[in-house]
């Protein structure tokens, strides 16, 4: 029987796909400092360890099999932070099986993949949402509309980047380092920068060209002036800021410090409950694939792998 209550006050029941370190580490902790989010569910291929990782929530309840945790009916949203080649199965699986889904970036491996799961969302009637949290954060949000309220004139030039040196400490075991799980750095991080030149264009590019750079400070340069995000994607527990210069004039605006996995999950409970559309659209999220194809294409590597 279908569960009746997702009520407009009733706080959205969210089951977690997998131990992930993304899901222990910072969406699971946002969710449980939410008062309209709860976390009721997490599924683990190792339900041992996930027992081990949970033993201070002893009310969760644990699964050994994705698949049991979409049979739960007290459970209204997934979130989705398997490797990245099984996004697209799992997030469909999800739909399907009645549940809104948030599903870490990116999507699916390919553009055309990622169709499959925007359709499967149309049909399902559920929300899915890529998790492309850095998009809540109020430094991004703020950027966005000084230059969408032409702040700094017609936009020439958007930089943007995002790196880390993912062989300190070594890890050969990391996902990020399996191609057959459709790892890489263009789809691990370099998805934000595409993502960000998106937002700021509001239209996907026509042509592209790729070379390797670091390190991560997004820029947005207008004919009247330019904006700077110094720490763009992952600001970490610290009060940020964005520089605004126009006409000889520097603007520091303060942003104080916020979890942006937890305005993610939020907004995301709150378009459930009021079936609102979520901000971050499907479009973007198929743009953002289409682009990263066209990056790998452009630099001469095979994809899709398989
Ligand atoms: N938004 C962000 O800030 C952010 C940050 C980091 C990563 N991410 C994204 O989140 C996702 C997970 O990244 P992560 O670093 O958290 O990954 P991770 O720690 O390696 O976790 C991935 C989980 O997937 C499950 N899994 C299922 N099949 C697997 C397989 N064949 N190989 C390995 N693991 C498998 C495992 O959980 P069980 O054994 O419990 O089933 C594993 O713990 C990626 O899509 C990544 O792009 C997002």
């Amino acid at each position: 029987m279908q569960s009746t209550h997702n009520t407009h006050h009733a706080p959205i029941r969210w089951g977690v796909l997998s131990v992930a370190n993304i899901a222990v580490k910072r969406v699971i902790p946002a969710i449980l400092a939410s008062k309209s989010e709860k976390l009721v569910a997490v599924a683990s291929r190792n339900i041992a360890r996930a027992r081990e990782v949970f033993a201070h929530l002893p009310e969760l309840r644990l699964y050994g099999e994705y698949e049991s945790l979409l049979l739960d009916p007290e459970i209204d949203a997934v979130y989705i932070p398997l490797p990245n080649s099984l996004h697209a199965e799992w997030t469909i699986r999800a739909l399907e099986a009645g549940k809104h889904v948030l599903c870490e970036k990116p999507l699916a491996a390919t553009a055309e993949q990622g169709m499959t799961v925007v359709e499967a969302a149309q049909a399902s009637g559920k929300l899915l949402m890529e998790a492309f949290m850095y998009r809540f954060h109020p430094q991004t949000v703020w950027a966005l509309e000084q230059a969408q309220a032409g702040r700094i004139g017609n936009i020439k030039l958007v930089r943007s980047s995002f790196s880390f040196n993912i062989l300190l400490p070594p890890r050969p075991h990391d996902i990020r380092l399996q191609a057959a799980l459709a790892g890489g750095s263009l789809m691990d991080v370099g998805c934000y920068p595409i993502n960000f030149c998106r937002a700021v264009y509001d239209h996907a590019p026509s042509t592209v060209a790729a070379r390797v750079s670091a390190p991560g400070v997004s820029e947005i340069i207008g004919d009247q002036g330019t904006i700077t995000i110094p720490v763009p994607f992952v600001p970490g527990d610290a009060d940020t800021e964005v520089v605004l210069s126009i006409e000889g004039q520097i603007i520091h605006q303060r942003i104080t410090h916020v979890d942006q996995y937890r305005l993610e999950v939020e907004h995301f409970g709150t378009c459930i409950r009021t079936g609102a559309q979520p901000a971050l659209s499907l479009t973007e999220t198929i743009d953002n694939l289409r682009t990263i194809e066209a990056i790998y294409q452009s630099a001469g590597h095979p994809w899709p792998l398989v």
